[in-house]
């Protein structure tokens, strides 16, 4: 028996000291790749935390600024706007009223940060509508596809007069990039950029975000999210909302959709956002508050995965408190 060699095929040689592995890294984050979601609530005299994501708060429109505000001086590259309204109704006119929670909201962040920070809002209806889904419903309780689409067309022009520099096209509608597209040209918005959820799957990993958003809904959203099994579906979500205009498309969630994520990464003509969801970061937080990982280690291989596997921005929770370690490390 001969001892086995290395020989000279030594691949931790550049593993030795914290300058040859910082030298060999291959994926980098930076803080301007990290973009904040935010949820603003009408009504609130005071930020409430949220249970099921510890850190996580709800805003009230004054601390929402201070949050924008910090985000800058962190050096993130952008603020994604949710709004939770103190009233809902069938169509979730909330979201298409100027005075309307997020509305307001977008023009208070535009109006603390200007061109510093990327202000998006979300552009979806399910926070604003009683039953809870991210469209208008069919008498017999479908949701109802074209019907809805004139619901965000109107929404998209509601969020591009408030100021929003992009909007977010979450709610997994047939057409709705092309129908946003030309409503916010129509009204005088070319400038205004539509990221679209291309790859937005189905997903259990949503559930502390319908306690951010108090979410009525009863039930799923099957019929319109993806299926978790599909991994070649998602190439042709995207293909149909790039054709439709997109400007950035979204894979969502992350770390249980890397594969969907590399392979759209890999295709995709215009930039690939992924969102680390409400789920993933509860998760974390919780067993770490467990002692049985080590927060800051897991959260920062969390989102340079994420990148690793191909995104070009992040949509994290710990988007600020990232940017502070980052900073630290340089
Ligand atoms: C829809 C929307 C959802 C999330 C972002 N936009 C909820 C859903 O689709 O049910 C989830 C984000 C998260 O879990 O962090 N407005």
């Amino acid at each position: 028996m001969t001892t086995p060699s290395p020989g000279r095929l030594r691949p931790r040689r550049l593993r030795r000291t914290p300058a040859l592995r910082r030298l060999a890294a291959q994926t980098r984050l930076h803080p301007a790749d990290l973009v904040l979601p935010v949820f603003v609530r009408e009504g609130l005299d005071a930020p409430r935390p949220l249970g099921s994501m510890p850190g996580v708060l709800q805003h009230t429109r004054d601390s929402l600024r201070q949050e924008a505000a910090r985000a800058v001086e962190a050096g993130l590259g952008g603020i994604m706007l949710f709004g939770v309204p103190a009233h809902r109704d069938a169509t979730g006119t909330g979201a298409t009223d100027p005075d309307g929670i997020l509305n307001v909201a977008v023009a208070d962040v535009v109006a603390e940060v200007g061109d510093d920070l990327v202000v998006q809002a979300d552009l979806c209806l399910d926070e604003f509508t009683d039953h809870g889904h991210c469209g208008v419903l069919t008498p017999s309780g479908a949701v109802d596809n074209d019907a809805t689409l004139e619901r965000y067309a109107a929404m998209a022009v509601a969020q591009a007069e408030a100021g929003a520099h992009l909007v977010g096209l979450s709610g997994m509608m047939d057409g709705q990039t092309g129908v946003v597209r030309d409503a916010l040209d129509a009204a005088g918005h070319t400038d205004v950029a539509v990221l679209a959820y291309a790859a937005k799957y189905a997903s259990a990993f949503y559930g502390p975000f319908r306690e951010a958003v108090e979410s009525q809904l009863d039930g799923d959203r099957r019929s319109y999210q993806m299926d978790p099994a599909n991994r070649r579906e998602a190439a042709r979500e995207v293909a149909i909302d790039v054709a439709e205009g997109a400007d950035v498309v979204m894979v969502k969630p992350a770390m249980s959709y890397l594969d969907v994520l590399a392979d759209v990464a890999a295709t995709s003509p215009v930039p690939v956002w992924a969102y680390q969801v409400s789920g993933e970061y509860a998760m974390i937080e919780a067993a770490a508050a467990q002692g049985w990982i080590t927060r800051r280690g897991a959260i920062t291989e969390s989102v340079l995965s994420i990148r690793r596997a191909g995104a070009d921005a992040i949509l994290t929770y710990w988007a600020t408190e990232l940017a502070g370690w980052l900073a630290e490390e340089r």
